[in-house]
This record gives structure tokens, C-alpha cells and sequence, in this order.
């Protein structure tokens, strides 16, 4: 951390400020509170070290994402958002943008999400139920 952060693209000026987004930061802190540290120090004990591919499924703002980077339990790799909800992703690359950013973490904006400091999230509109179809069809072709 400390280096400067690098945009590409501009954010939404509107963004965070929808309802749901706007609950979902309220109760980012809570959340880091209530996490069981039990079963995260259990994950980073199995998890092979170097870096992850991560998919998150009902992601939300990206609350995870952030919390995993700020505890340096995820520093590098892929770490992909799944969400149906669109507005909640676009907001999730602008929250995180500065959220990354106010901890001067480097940041770049890509077309399907962003980079934060060695880590690269993809946000990916899609439901659950459709999102597996579509990765067992590739599969099954590739
Ligand atoms: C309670 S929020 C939690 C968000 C985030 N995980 C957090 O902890 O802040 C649940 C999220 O799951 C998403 N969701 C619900 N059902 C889904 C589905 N079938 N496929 C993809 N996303 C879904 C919603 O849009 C919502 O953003």
C-alpha cells in the first residue's frame, strides 16, 4: 500500500446511494464483528498458499472482498462477485474503487470489474441457477 491509485474510468457520481447499498455498508461493520475468526483461521489453514480463485455468490457490494484484502487473508488473484442484483454491481466498483483507494491501495478500473493492489475482481450479473448452467455448458464444449 501507499503507491497511487490509477483510474481508467469514471465512477457513477450516483452511486451508494440506493437503499439496499446503503444498508449493506451500514452493516459492513457489523459484520466484521460477527465473523467467526474460529472458522477464518481455519479456511487459511487449508487454503493452499499463493493466490486464490475465489467465486462469491450473492456478493452483494463486495463487503467480503474488501474485509478479506483489509485482514490480508486474500492478496492476490481472482475473485469473482456473482450477484443478480445489477445495481449492487455497479455500486460494488464504485465502493470499492474508494474503498480501495482511501487505503491507498492501487486501484485500476477494468470493463468486467476492477483491480485492487494484486488482486483481480470480476463482477458478473447473473443468477445462481443460470450462472452454473452456463459454466457446465462451457465445460462440457471446451
Ligand atoms: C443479504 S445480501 C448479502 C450480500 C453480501 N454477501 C454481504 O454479506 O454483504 C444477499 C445478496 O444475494 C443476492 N442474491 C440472492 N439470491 C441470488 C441468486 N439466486 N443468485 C445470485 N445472487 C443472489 C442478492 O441480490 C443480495 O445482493
Amino acid at each position: 500500500m501507499g503507491r497511487e491509485a490509477v483510474s481508467r474510468e469514471p465512477i457513477d457520481p450516483e452511486a451508494l446511494d440506493h437503499g439496499y447499498t446503503r444498508y449493506l455498508i451500514a452493516k459492513k461493520s457489523v459484520d466484521d464483528r460477527a465473523l467467526n475468526r474460529r472458522v477464518l483461521a481455519d479456511l487459511c489453514r487449508v487454503m493452499p498458499a499463493g493466490a486464490w480463485r475465489v467465486l462469491e455468490i450473492g456478493a452483494g457490494l463486495g463487503t467480503m472482498v474488501a474485509r478479506l484484502l483489509e485482514w490480508q487473508v486474500v492478496t492476490a488473484g481472482e475473485y469473482t462477485l456473482v450477484d443478480v442484483d445489477r445495481q449492487l454491481l455497479r455500486d460494488s466498483r464504485t465502493w470499492l474503487s474508494q474503498w480501495a483507494t482511501a487505503r491507498g491501495l492501487p486501484t485500476e478500473l477494468l470493463p468486467d470489474g476492477l483491480r485492487l493492489g494484486d488482486l483481480r475482481v470480476r463482477l458478473v450479473e447473473a443468477e445462481l441457477g443460470s450462472y452454473l448452467e452456463a459454466v457446465i455448458r462451457h465445460r462440457s464444449i471446451s
